[in-house]
């Protein structure tokens, strides 16, 4: 991609199961022209998250994608070009744009609520702590990372000695879930997709045990991993290794649940996973959406950027550079095949 052409990758068609690379499209598109109180940024990271497979199949909050839309994601970049006074031409900002090299953004404050979270305006951003770079802002210390963050101090507070159980341990939120867990005293219990990702929980995130999802022995294998059961449980799926963890609860356990990355994959209504083992335990399963927690995001910043400096947190990203590769990059986040926060270098 030539630097000062304006490309955006669009949705070509709405996928069958889980999306492939042909089902998106790059397009070169003419330069976008800021009004009056906008800002021009040139876009140097881009946020690959699970929600915009949900967008695809027209079932989430923040919005629909149709074929021919511009595939909607957070990013971090420049501002090239200001016609808003506070903001300045190499401002480094974060707002919602889409996966494009040069987006347009609102100078002015948002509007509060879920209207601002979703909203076209401009964030100005501090230097992220020495020797991390600005896509940190669309992970540990943004979105993923507050989820994390808000999952551990308002819905389950964990307690020193329990234990907690983390889907999708090694991704975005996961790897923050866990180790927040730990920090707060927690034994962690990470839950993923292959040995490579349970021996990179273990041994780079510090999880106490790490269980590969799926198999008949699966329960047999987290009882041994979790011996005195489940406290709290962070989900990010709804199928039968779901149900698997939740007959593990203990008395009194906790779910915070996200979401089902399964079902984003799916036109299909997948099946529920049975709640007797809730009843079983007397447990509380908790819908979770970061979108009410954004109040949090200055103090989590603050205490994030703390511990990352001290090494108290470990920041991993799945790094793909180039616009023209996010469609196979994304491909590799739903398909489970990713590490960490997933980002494309765009320019
Ligand atoms: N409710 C909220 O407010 C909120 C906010 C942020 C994120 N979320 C949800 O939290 C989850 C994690 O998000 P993230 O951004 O941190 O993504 P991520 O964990 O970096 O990537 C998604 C992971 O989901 C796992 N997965 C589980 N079942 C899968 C399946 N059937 N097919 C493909 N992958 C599967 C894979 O890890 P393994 O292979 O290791 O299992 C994959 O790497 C997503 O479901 C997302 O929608 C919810």
């Amino acid at each position: 991609v030539a630097a000062k052409a304006n490309y955006s990758v669009v949705l070509r068609q709405r996928p069958e199961g889980v999306i492939a690379p042909d089902d998106l499209e790059l397009t070169e598109r003419p330069l976008p022209a800021p009004a009056g109180g906008q800002l021009l940024v040139r876009v140097q990271f881009l946020s690959l998250d699970p929600y915009m497979a949900s967008a695809v199949q027209q079932r989430h909050p923040s919005g629909a994608v149709f074929p021919g839309d511009v595939m909607p994601a957070e990013v971090v970049g420049v501002v090239e070009q200001s016609r808003h006074p506070d903001f300045a031409e190499g401002d480094v900002v974060l707002t919602r744009g889409g996966w494009s090299t040069f987006c347009l953004a609102d100078g002015d404050a948002p509007a509060s609520g879920l209207q601002g979270i979703l909203s076209a305006a401009a964030h100005r951003l501090p230097p992220p702590p020495p020797g991390i770079p600005a896509s940190v802002y669309l992970g540990l210390l943004g979105m993923p990372g507050l989820t994390a963050y808000a999952i551990m101090i308002r819905t389950l507070r964990p307690q020193p000695g329990e234990t907690v159980a983390v889907f999708a341990a090694a991704g975005a939120v996961g790897s923050a879930a866990g180790q927040l867990a730990r920090l707060m005293g927690a034994r962690t219990v990470g839950i993923v997709g292959s040995e490579a990702k349970a021996a990179h929980a273990r041994d780079v995130l510090a999880y106490d045990a790490a269980v590969v999802r799926g198999g008949d022995d699966f329960p047999e294998r987290l009882a041994v991993a979790a011996p005195r059961r489940l406290d709290a449980v962070v989900s990010n799926v709804c199928g039968s290794v779901f149900e698997s963890v939740l007959w593990q609860l203990a008395h009194g356990g906790r779910v915070a649940f996200t979401g089902d990355v399964a079902q984003y994959n799916s036109r299909e209504i997948l099946p529920s996973p049975s709640l007797s083992p809730l009843l079983a335990a007397r447990a509380t399963m908790t819908g979770f959406v970061v979108y009410d927690h954004y109040d949090l995001l200055p103090r989590w910043r603050e205490i994030a950027c703390e511990w990352l400096v001290d090494g108290k947190l470990v920041l991993h990203e799945d790094l793909t550079e180039g616009l023209e590769r996010a469609p196979e990059a994304f491909a590799r986040l739903m398909r489970g095949e990713t590490t960490g926060k997933t980002i494309v270098a765009v320019g």
